[in-house]
């Protein structure tokens, strides 16, 4: 019996290591497992036989069971590793890869400068509270001049001559006409912030061009001042320039009363970069808001212009000619 029993056993392990090397694939290698030492496996069914036997065989028989297992399981393990080295191998063979081949070249694409400007400065605003705006370059003469307390024959029309269209719309001259539609939709408080193209009938040169890009700013609220603008200017400017010296020079707009007109120094040199005011009580009226209660202030500023003192560029055509060679410096 115990012989008999004995000889199965090393028969068994002798039959499984055969198997198990001829095994060619992983699924047939688990099969094998399953087959050999799985719960219903062969040397599964030979240990319950073990229960016919006396005391003294049972251990001697279990010790060489347990190294007819252990066998196994190393043979199985030695399988697995052999063919799962062999499966990349073939994969390594079939996809090689040549480094010394060129690679395939991918231009990076770059933030125009105008671009980044217009991102930065909504980003600074965005940041104090403003909601970003926009409306239409085909203006009436109602949105870009009247309801900004310019009538016709205003003398401050002058400056501000565009291209008119054969229906008497014209082409906005300034981002200030997003000021009106925005307050006509909206009730105070308002803070919004609104970039877009503009354009004016200008010949083009190196500081002109006829299409250019402007940033509006708009706050209206009870008890707004004129400290508060100043304020509003003053962070703006040094997050975008640094912390440079500014100043509010008097100046005069239609739309604003008091106006300013605000200077950096740069290089040693006071550089007008940006108008602004409180909003004139004519402006609130027109769109309905009641002066005596809401007061306001506005800004406007020239894209081209940030840019063009920000990166030292020096001819406004740069910025709208697509060379690579200039584009590429951002
Ligand atoms: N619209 C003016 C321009 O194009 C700039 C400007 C000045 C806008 C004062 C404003 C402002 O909102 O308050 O020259």
């Amino acid at each position: 019996m115990t012989s008999n029993l004995e000889a199965q056993l090393l028969a068994l392990r002798q039959e499984g290591e055969k198997a198990i090397a001829a095994a060619e694939t992983l699924e047939r290698l688990e099969e094998l497992r399953v087959n050999y030492l799985g719960k219903k496996g062969e040397l599964g069914a030979l240990l319950r036989s073990m229960g016919q036997m006396s005391a003294e065989e049972r251990p001697k028989i279990g010790a060489i069971a347990n190294t007819v297992k252990e066998s196994l399981q190393t043979s199985l393990d030695q399988q697995r590793d052999a063919l799962e080295a062999a499966q990349i191998q073939v994969q390594l063979e079939a996809e090689t890869l040549d480094v010394t081949m060129p690679g395939i070249y991918s231009p990076q694409g770059r933030i125009h400068p105008l671009n980044g400007i217009i991102d930065r400065a909504l980003d600074i605003f965005v940041g104090m509270g403003y909601t970003v705006a926009q409306g239409p370059e085909m203006e009436t003469d109602y949105y870009n001049f009247e309801a900004l307390n310019t009538p016709p024959d205003h003398p401050a029309r002058d400056m501000q001559d565009t291209f008119y269209l054969p229906d008497g719309n014209l082409l906005r001259t300034h981002t200030s006409s997003v000021q009106i539609r925005y307050m006509e939709r909206e009730d105070p408080p308002i803070r919004v912030v609104a970039p877009g193209r503009v354009y004016r009938r200008d010949n083009v040169d190196a500081t002109h061009s006829a299409v250019f890009h402007q940033i509006e700013l708009l706050a209206i609220d009870e008890g707004l001042t004129f400290t508060d603008l100043k304020g509003t200017i003053k962070v703006f400017l040094q997050a975008i320039f640094g912390d440079l010296p500014i100043r509010f020079r008097a100046s005069y707009f239609p739309f604003t009363e008091p106006s300013a007109e605000v200077d950096l120094q740069w290089n040693g040199r006071w550089l007008e970069v940006m108008g602004c005011g409180m909003v004139d009580p004519n402006v609130l009226k027109s769109v309905g808001y009641d002066p005596e209660v809401y007061t306001g202030f506005a800004a406007g500023f020239g894209v081209e212009r940030f840019a063009m003192v920000l990166h030292q560029i020096d001819d406004i055509r740069r910025l709208y000619a697509s060379d690579l060679r200039f584009l590429q410096q951002f």
